[in-house]
């Protein structure tokens, strides 16, 4: 049981103000190699930079390397409180170790501590994740941070919660925030951090939308556990009973009733492409009339998708590891399953289609601003584009290829430094087209001019030009 009343809150949120225990505090004594040994799970730089004993030392090898500390070193730490009796920490002779994690995390300038179970494998130590294990903050979190929408507004809701960081990024924006989750233990980890942060969180028991029947929010983001695994998985924070990916399909489906018109819906995901079925159908028979993106990051097949999560659950090298990878494989192929998607579904309640694509490439984070422009400019450009005078953005740049000496390129791609990074190629034409936007003229007088410098039909040219600039407008390489 862990809980943090008011005296061990305030205790907490005292000393580590005083220690500097906060993302630059623990980088600038970690430096940057120990650092990064530690986001390899390699604790031993970390260890010998934390030597001195002093508060933050402490505090670092406590909850950050799971090293055993004197119980002295703990009282001078935290003076005053009490870690023991709410779970924080657990005595192991004169010495305590950390029972859960506590961290610094910061994100869009602000910053926060969160309170998690301790992260497994730490110098390659082999651990059987307990079922109710409470995730920390994870690779998949970040990415679900970064997506979410610069929105604020009225009512925010976090399915699966978990340790509670997306409510925490989502604090200050929303005058109501809800979590919900399965996990008892999620529920008191989640509680915890909200406390730690003096956050009002309203955490509710339950499945999916089920705490939350007939209400309605200006933004819900969840990070489900959406691993598409056979029944009997037993790691709450990333399977359900759920068959395949009906997990997602009806956290999307569900969407729209517990949003309010104009809200938003933000979800990692994973989805099944289905033998004989375009993904991009799926996807969009759940999204339904309903304005969605969804972008596919990954594509795995069904033996390196196995893989990837036998690895997570720490089962590789393990006697059963064999017996589970067959299991997987056969319920996968029962399913049709011929590969899996890993991405994320943005769905906003106004009326539109889903545009669904692969985009494996870097991109800028956070991708959130650049998520909300695209969806403004689907939804708000005009029809006619004719009367609009265009710029080009500041982050383009143009690259041509070609031979040697040649007096034309073979090639001209267009290529966005910002957002998704996007690239398009296009003809002298279209290049001649953004080349002269500068705002002056507008589209309609461009293209009159290319036709007549071409000696082509101006009809001719707005048929075949037109829709190439409305992409390249809501793909950002155009502004108006
Ligand atoms: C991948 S973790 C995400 C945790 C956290 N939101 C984050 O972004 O890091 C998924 C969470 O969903 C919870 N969960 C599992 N089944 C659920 C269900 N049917 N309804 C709501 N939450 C569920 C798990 O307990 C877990 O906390």
């Amino acid at each position: 049981m862990v809980e943090f009343s008011g005296t061990v809150v305030e205790g907490l949120r005292a000393a580590f103000g005083v220690a500097g225990y906060t993302v630059d505090g623990v980088a600038a004594r970690l430096g940057d190699q120990a650092n990064a040994a530690l986001g390899r799970n390699e604790t031993a730089p970390a260890v010998r930079r934390t030597a001195s004993g002093d508060a933050l030392d402490t505090m670092i090898r406590l909850f950050l390397l799971q090293r055993s500390v004197p119980e002295n070193d703990v009282h001078k730490a935290f003076p005053g409180i009490d870690l023991v009796a709410p779970g924080i920490v657990v005595r192991s002779g004169g010495e305590v170790q950390a029972a859960v994690d506590v961290r610094p995390f910061g994100a869009d300038g602000r910053e926060w501590w969160v309170v998690a179970d301790l992260t497994p494998g730490l110098d390659g130590r082999r651990e059987v994740m307990r079922s109710d294990y409470v995730l920390g903050i994870a690779p998949a979190s970040l990415s679900l941070i970064q997506l979410t929408v610069p929105i604020k507004g009225e009512r925010a809701l976090d399915i699966g919660t978990g340790c509670g960081v997306q409510s925490l990024h989502l604090a200050g924006r929303f005058n109501q925030l809800t979590a919900t989750d399965v996990n008892p233990r999620a529920l008191q980890l989640a509680r915890a951090t909200a406390a730690l942060n003096h956050v009002d969180l309203d955490v509710r028991d339950g499945s999916l939308y089920e705490p939350v029947a007939g209400e309605r929010y200006d933004l819900i983001v969840s990070n489900p556990p959406y691993v598409i695994s056979p029944p009997g998985g037993d790691l709450t924070y990333r399977e359900t009973g759920f068959t395949g990916d009906a997990v997602v399909e009806q956290l999307v489906r569900q969407a729209p009733t517990h949003l309010t018109d104009g809200g938003w819906c933000q979800l990692l995901a994973n989805w099944t492409c289905v033998r004989g079925e375009q993904w991009e159908d799926r996807l969009a028979g759940w999204t339904g009339d309903r304005s969605a993106w969804a972008v596919e990051r990954e594509r795995l097949d069904p033996s390196e998708y196995v893989e990837l999560w036998l690895r997570d659950a720490g089962l590789h090298g393990t006697p059963q590891y064999p017996t589970r990878y067959d299991e997987w494989m056969r319920y996968l192929e029962d399913h049709d399953v011929e590969a899996i998607g890993m991405g994320w579904i943005t769905l906003h309640n106004v009326e539109g289609s889903l545009h669904a694509e692969p985009w494996p490439y870097e991109i800028e984070r956070p991708i959130g601003p650049h998520v909300l422009q695209r969806f403004e400019r689907v939804e708000t450009l005009p029809n006619d584009l004719n009367g609009l005078h265009l710029r080009v953005a500041d982050d383009v740049v143009q690259e041509t290829t070609g031979q040697p000496g040649a007096e034309d390129p073979a090639t001209i791609v267009l290529r966005r430094q910002r957002g998704l990074r996007r690239a398009e190629q296009v003809d002298t034409v279209l290049a001649g087209f953004v080349g002269a936007c500068d705002g002056d003229l507008s589209t309609g007088q461009i293209l009159a001019a290319l036709a007549d410098l071409m000696d082509r039909p101006v009809v001719e040219i707005l048929s075949d030009y037109l829709p190439k600039i409305r992409n390249l407008l809501v793909e950002g390489f155009l502004d108006y």
